[in-house]
C-alpha cells in the first residue's frame, strides 16, 4: 500500500491506496479534516502550518490504523496546495508565522513594482511564470521582512522556507530532511524551468536567501524518511508533486496533447506539451508537468483562481443554497442564464488576465433576475473560464487536445460539465474515481519505490463523456455576454 497525503486549501486528506501487482489501484481508507482560513485584511489568506502539520499526522495514523497497520505500507507520497509559503524556525520545527496562502495578494505592490521596472520578461523567460503575487517569491521576501531577525537568521541556516511539501517532509522526517519536487519549486518563481534549479539571480531579484530554500528532487525520488516515532516505522517518501501536477499524472495525461482540469476551490487547466518548455504569448503559465527518473514532461497551466469558492460563496456568503449539490438542479430550474453572468474575481482573476485587483462582478441583472440566475451564472462562469483558456492554449500553439480530463468536487454537476463540452467545444472525460490528485502522488511513490513498472496504467471503470451539443450561434452569443462582463469586471479594477 501507499500512503498517500493530500494537502488541499480548504482541508488535509489521507489515503491508503492498495497497489495490485497489474499497477490497479484501490482506495481502501480515507481521513479527512478541514482547515480553517484566516482572512487578517482585505485580500489576505492565511493558514496555520502547525495546524496543517498536527491535522497530517492525525490523518495518516488514522488511515494507517484503518488499514491494518503501518507494516502494510510501503512509501508515503504529498501532494499539496501549491505556492503557499511556510517560514519556520530550523532548531525548533515551529512556524514562525502563519502560511501565507497562494490567494493572498497582498504583495501585489511588491510584484507590480518589479514589472514596472521591466522584469517580467526575463522572470517569465526563466521561469515560464509571470509576476505576480500568486507565486511564492514574493511571499517569502514578505515574511522574511515581517519576522524580526529573520533574514539575518535566514542567511545563517537558522530560518527556513518553503512551500507545503516541504514543510511536511521537514515536519515528517524529524527535521532531517528539506526537499522539495520539481513542480512545486517551478511555482515559486525562483526555479530555472530548464535545468530546474533555483537561480541566484531570481533569488537576488526577490529578495530571497538561497540558503532558506529547499532542494530539490524529482517528483518520485527519495525525499526522506518518516521518522518512525510518528507512524511506528520508518517509511520512505517516495513520491511528491503539487497537486495539479500530481492530478497530470493520476489523469495518465502523460503525452503532448493530454490536458486535464481540476474543479477545486481554483481551477486549474495543466495541458502536456512533452520535452520541452513552451513559452506562452498569451498569458498562461510555463511550467513543469512532473519530473520522474530524471526526465521531465512540460506543460502550459491556466490558474483559475475561484471555481468551486463561488459555489461555496452562494451556500455559505449568499446563503442562497443549504447544500452545494442543489447547485445542479436550481440551475436547472431555468431555462437560460437570463442575460446574468458573474465573474467570480473573489480574489483577483488569474489566467489569462492576471487582474490581482479585480473583484467579483455580475452583470446584466434585471426585475426577473433571482437566486436560480446567481447559481447558473456560477456553474456557467466554470465553462467560460475555461474556454478563455483552451483559446490561449490554442494561440500559445500548444498540441492540439484529444479530451479534455477533468476531476474536482464540482465535476459531479452533470449541468456544470455539459456546459463545459458545450462553451468549450470539447468531449469532457470525468474518470470513474475522482481523487485523481491523491492517485497521482500514490502512482509517483508506487513508482518511486518498485511497486510498479509504469507510472500511470488504465484503470479497468469506463469514464464518464460529455459531449458539445450546443449550437454555434447560440454559444457564439453566451460568449459575447461573458466577455463583455469580463470587461466590466476589469474596468471596474482599474
Ligand atoms: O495553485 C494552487 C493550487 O495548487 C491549489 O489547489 O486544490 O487546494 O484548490 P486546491
Amino acid at each position: 500500500m501507499i500512503l498517500a497525503i493530500d494537502q488541499g486549501t480548504t482541508s488535509t486528506r489521507a489515503i491508503a491506496f492498495e497497489v495490485s501487482p497489474e499497477g490497479a489501484f484501490h482506495a481502501v481508507a480515507v481521513s479527512q479534516i478541514e482547515l480553517a482560513q484566516h482572512f487578517p485584511h482585505s485580500g489576505w489568506v492565511e493558514h496555520d502550518a502547525a495546524e496543517i502539520w498536527r491535522a497530517t499526522l492525525q490523518t495518516c495514523r488514522e488511515v494507517v490504523r484503518k488499514a491494518g497497520g503501518v507494516g502494510r505500507f510501503a512509501a508515503i507520497g504529498i501532494t499539496n496546495q501549491r505556492e503557499t509559503s511556510v517560514i519556520w524556525d530550523a532548531a525548533t520545527g515551529e512556524p514562525l508565522h502563519r502560511a501565507i496562502v497562494w490567494q493572498d495578494r497582498r504583495t501585489a505592490e511588491a510584484t507590480g513594482k518589479l514589472a514596472a521596472e521591466g522584469h517580467e520578461a526575463a522572470v517569465q523567460a526563466a521561469t515560464g511564470l509571470i509576476l505576480d503575487p500568486y507565486f511564492s517569491a514574493s511571499k517569502y521576501a514578505w515574511l522574511l521582512d515581517a519576522v524580526p531577525g529573520a533574514r539575518e537568521r535566514a542567511a545563517r541556516g537558522e530560518v527556513k522556507l518553503g512551500t507545503i511539501d516541504a514543510w511536511l517532509i521537514w515536519k515528517l522526517t524529524g527535521g532531517n530532511s528539506h526537499v522539495t519536487d520539481a513542480t512545486n519549486a517551478s511555482r515559486t518563481s525562483l526555479m530555472d524551468l530548464q535545468t530546474r534549479a533555483w537561480r541566484s539571480d531570481l533569488c537576488d531579484l526577490f529578495g530571497v536567501p538561497m540558503q532558506a530554500l529547499p532542494e530539490i528532487r524529482d517528483c518520485d525520488a527519495l525525499l526522506g524518511e518518516a521518522d518512525p516515532s510518528l507512524l511506528g516505522r520508518a517509511l520512505p517518501i517516495h513520491g511528491s508533486a503539487g497537486d495539479q501536477h500530481a492530478a497530470l499524472v493520476g489523469h495518465g495525461a502523460l503525452t503532448a496533447g493530454d490536458a486535464k482540469i481540476t474543479y477545486g476551490t481554483g481551477a486549474f487547466l495543466v495541458a502536456n506539451v512533452g520535452a520541452a518548455p513552451v513559452a506562452s504569448t498569451s498569458r498562461l503559465l510555463g511550467t513543469l508537468g512532473y519530473a520522474a527518473s530524471g526526465e521531465a514532461a512540460y506543460a502550459l497551466e491556466g490558474s483559475i483562481f475561484s471555481a468551486g469558492s463561488a459555489i461555496q460563496w452562494l451556500r455559505d456568503g449568499l446563503k442562497v443554497l443549504s447544500d452545494s449539490r442543489q447547485s445542479e438542479a436550481v440551475a436547472q430550474s431555468l431555462t437560460d442564464n437570463g442575460g446574468v453572468y458573474l465573474v467570480p474575481g473573489f480574489t483577483g482573476l488569474g489566467a489569462p488576465w492576471w487582474e490581482p485587483e479585480a473583484r467579483g462582478t455580475v452583470v446584466g441583472l434585471t426585475r426577473d433576475s433571482g437566486p436560480a440566475h446567481m447559481v447558473r451564472a456560477a456553474l456557467e462562469s466554470l465553462a467560460y473560464q475555461t474556454r478563455d483558456l483552451l483559446d490561449a492554449l490554442t494561440k500559445d500553439g500548444a498540441p492540439p487536445l484529444k479530451r479534455l480530463k477533468v476531476d474536482g468536487g464540482v465535476t459531479a454537476n452533470a449541468f456544470a460539465m455539459q456546459f463545459v463540452a458545450d462553451i468549450c467545444e470539447v468531449e469532457v472525460e470525468r474518470p470513474a474515481f475522482q481523487e485523481m490528485t491523491a492517485m497521482g502522488a500514490a502512482r509517483l511513490a508506487a513508482y518511486g519505490v518498485g511497486l510498479t513498472e509504469a507510472l500511470w496504467t488504465a484503470p479497468a471503470e469506463a469514464p464518464a463523456v460529455w459531449t458539445p451539443r450546443m449550437g454555434a450561434e447560440e454559444r457564439a452569443r453566451l460568449l459575447r455576454g461573458w466577455r463583455g462582463a469580463v470587461r466590466a469586471a476589469i474596468i471596474a479594477a482599474q
